[in-house]
């Protein structure tokens, strides 16, 4: 039986995720996304073009892989309809190498309603959600009152569908609005629901399975599978800076319980961090940077959300939060994202500490929320441009000793190094 390798964000999101899953998946033969939903925002390029993906896994633009959407995953089936069109109109047919668990539960126009009823009760503390549902729909998964993918094809769907969306409109008046205070893409409830059961019965047509027969069987006939995260560490529902995370299990053992999987076959954990931080949304981020430098990482880096266009907060890498997400995850192997987008600084800096009511620590304490002073180290910049480089002997030696910095202080080798969006600009190294 083979083991399964994991691919997933060390930080809060849009680390790289996607071009690195795309650059592996020659690799392998099956690339499979574990959790989140039309949150996540993962972005290819290749051949001068640009591919954002939401639902579908990063694999998708390699006709011979199988790409396989577990139960863990939400699906709205009209973003994820709107995902599969636009593929077919650059000429892929994802209707081919896609399978989409039966258990993979469904985000309900309601739901969005939802989130943004939550987020605008909440005020000043609002999460900054990308108001596609998640919270909501994870909600009822958990409260076991959700509807899944196979439900679709139930004979009593309709009785379903309606009683779960008369309890989203019960809630969102217990929170002192009505429905229609909301609009869904500037639709009204009505105007989207008809969009949303359009894709519902376009949705039934594609490959529905039950996932987690398919995973486990062919790591048993020795396949090579790749789970795919989305969001990042920091994000995660347990472990990131909570109440400011998203409502999935974003780290390893999300792929455990998001795709089937017994811990024991879990392989390598590809570990991707870019070499510097962002943050979309509120929350607690303990290197934030609200200068010159700050503007710079976000411009020099097109920091804007690759699903809402929200300008990300940058600041510095954080060790203490990184050395956290290692050990959480297990990972085996660093992948170093966007370092080229530091090319023209005097000096680089990595937070290799907090200090808190006087006393240093290199722990993340409990409540993120409280006052984090971070201490630094200091680094020569390379004031050079490395986007062409191709191999590591190469890189400019000042950068070399910043990603030996990293290897020292993680423990961990960093097995990759992502020098521009493109997919040929990547130097592996392992
Ligand atoms: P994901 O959510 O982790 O897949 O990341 P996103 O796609 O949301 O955000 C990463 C952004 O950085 C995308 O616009 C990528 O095209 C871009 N990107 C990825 N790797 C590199 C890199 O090494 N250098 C630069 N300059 N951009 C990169
Ligand atoms: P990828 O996979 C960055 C953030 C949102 C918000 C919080 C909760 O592209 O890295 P949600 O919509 O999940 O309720 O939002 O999480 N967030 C992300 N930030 N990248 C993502 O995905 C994200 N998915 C959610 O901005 O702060
Ligand atoms: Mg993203």
């Amino acid at each position: 039986m083979n083991n399964i390798d994991v691919l997933l964000g060390l930080q809060w999101g849009d680390e790289g995720k996607g071009k690195v899953v795309d650059v592996l998946t020659p690799h392998y033969d099956i690339i499979a996304r574990f959790n989140g939903g039309p949150n996540a925002g993962h972005t290819l390029e290749f051949n001068g073009m640009k591919h954002v993906l939401r639902t579908i896994p990063s694999g998708i633009c390699h006709k011979d892989k199988t790409n396989v959407i577990g139960n863990g995953v939400l699906i709205e089936p009209n973003i994820f309809m709107q995902e599969i069109k636009s593929l077919q109109d650059k000429g892929f047919n994802p209707q081919d190498n896609l399978l989409i668990s039966r258990k993979a539960h469904l985000i309900l126009p309601t739901h969005r309603l939802t989130d943004a009823a939550n987020e605008k009760s909440k005020g000043d503390r609002k999460i900054g959600s990308t108001l596609k549902g998640i919270g909501p729909a994870y909600t009822d998964k958990i409260a076991r009152t959700g509807l899944r993918v196979g439900d679709l094809s139930a004979k009593d769907f309709d009785a379903k569908y309606n009683a779960l969306k008369n309890l989203h409109i019960r809630h969102i008046e217990s929170l002192g609005y009505k429905a229609e205070d909301f609009l869904i893409e500037e639709k009204t409830l009505a105007q989207y629901e008809q969009l949303w059961m359009q894709a519902a019965e376009e949705l039934k047509k594609l490959q529905i399975i039950d996932t987690e027969y398919f995973i486990n069987e062919n790591l048993q006939q020795g396949k090579k599978i790749l789970a795919e995260g989305a969001q990042g560490t920091m994000l995660d529902i347990d472990f990131g800076s909570y109440p400011f995370v998203t409502s999935s299990s974003t780290v390893t053992a999300g792929v455990c319980s998001g795709l089937g999987v017994a811990p024991q076959n879990i392989g390598r954990v590809f570990g991707i961090v870019k070499a510097y931080c962002t943050r979309v949304g509120s929350g607690p981020f303990p290197t934030e940077l609200f200068d010159k430098t700050g503007e710079e990482l976000c411009e020099k880096g097109h920091e804007f959300g690759s699903v809402t266009g929200r300008k990300r907060r940058c600041g510095w890498l954080d060790m203490p939060a990184l050395k956290y997400a290692c050990m959480i995850n297990g990972v085996t192997d660093l992948m170093l994202m966007k370092i080229d987008v530091m090319d023209s600084f005097d000096k680089v800096k990595i937070c290799t500490g907090y200090i808190m009511e006087g006393n240093k620590t290199e722990k993340l304490p409990y409540n993120m929320e409280r006052e984090i002073v971070p201490v630094f180290e200091e680094f020569d910049g390379w004031k050079q441009d490395v986007s062409k480089t191709k191999h590591y002997e190469d890189l400019p030696l000042q950068m070399q000793t910043y990603i030996q910095a990293i290897e020292r202080m993680t423990s961990l080798p960093v097995s990759m190094v992502s020098v521009s969006p493109d997919r040929n600009d990547t130097i592996i190294r392992n």
